[in-house]
């Protein structure tokens, strides 16, 4: 079989946009990106710089070298040489990311590493500007959304297994606001793209989302054929 298609995953913080896509690579062969981690190693850059003025972390930035590199299907993030990829999901990482992603350089350079993964098709990539800007041609663009609840526990639940004790108010409010900036900013917000399929994921088992985009998929690659 012909599989050859590109399947880009958008939406908010938290609506289940990395799950979601590991169990769906794994059942297809196809090899996933999660590029959130590849602005929180920009964003990590940036606080191991003291948080300097933006003009002098461009500098900074244009001299370091992010890279994803993968240990069979698990996606590992490197700055400057160094595997990150624990570091990038603390709490500060979390809490800045959305400024430093909003920054035209640093998408300008991370887009194209991302282009650049997509290129031998077979790829399922997640973010936010994937339908809309890094891939507009993916043969299938998903576009998942949950109530704010659901997305706040399941952020809860997943520093709970980092050890990471954190206010249950404290995330909903950070994820709103991260929502905000995210969909505000000015180059290549948060959207849908107009030929994706919407899917709430709020009250869906993991399962049921994965199969019911797993079909999606076998109908393009069908279609692809
Ligand atoms: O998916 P995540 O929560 O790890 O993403 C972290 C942040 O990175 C998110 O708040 C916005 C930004 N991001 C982006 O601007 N574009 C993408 N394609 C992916 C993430």
């Amino acid at each position: 079989m012909n599989n050859k298609i590109n399947i880009a995953i958008d939406g908010p913080a938290s609506s289940g946009k990395s799950t979601t896509a590991k169990l769906l690579a794994n059942k297809l062969s196809y090899r996933y990106l999660d590029t959130g981690a590849t602005y929180r190693a920009a964003t990590y850059l940036w606080i191991l710089n003291d948080k300097i003025d933006i003009s002098e972390f461009q500098k900074v930035f244009e001299k370091s070298n992010i890279e994803i590199k993968f240990d069979g299907l698990k996606q590992l993030t490197f700055l400057n040489g160094i595997d990150v990829s624990l570091e990038i999901r603390n709490q500060e990482v979390t809490a800045n990311v959305s400024f430093i992603s909003s920054l035209g350089f640093v998408r300008t350079s991370l887009v194209n590493l991302q282009r650049e993964f997509a290129k031998s098709k077979s790829v399922i990539v997640d973010g936010r500007d994937i339908g809309t800007v890094v891939l507009p041609d993916a043969e299938l663009k998903i576009y998942l959304v949950a109530s704010i609840e659901e997305r706040a526990k399941r952020r809860h639940l997943e520093y709970q297994k980092m050890g990471q004790q954190i206010d249950f108010d404290t995330l909903k409010n950070e994820i709103a606001n991260r929502d905000k900036l995210d969909s505000e900013r000015e180059i290549s917000p948060l959207r849908k793209a107009e030929d994706a399929v919407e899917i709430d994921t709020t009250g869906l088992t993991i399962g049921d989302q994965v199969n019911r985009i797993y079909k999606l998929a076998l109908k393009k690659i069908n279609e692809h054929n």
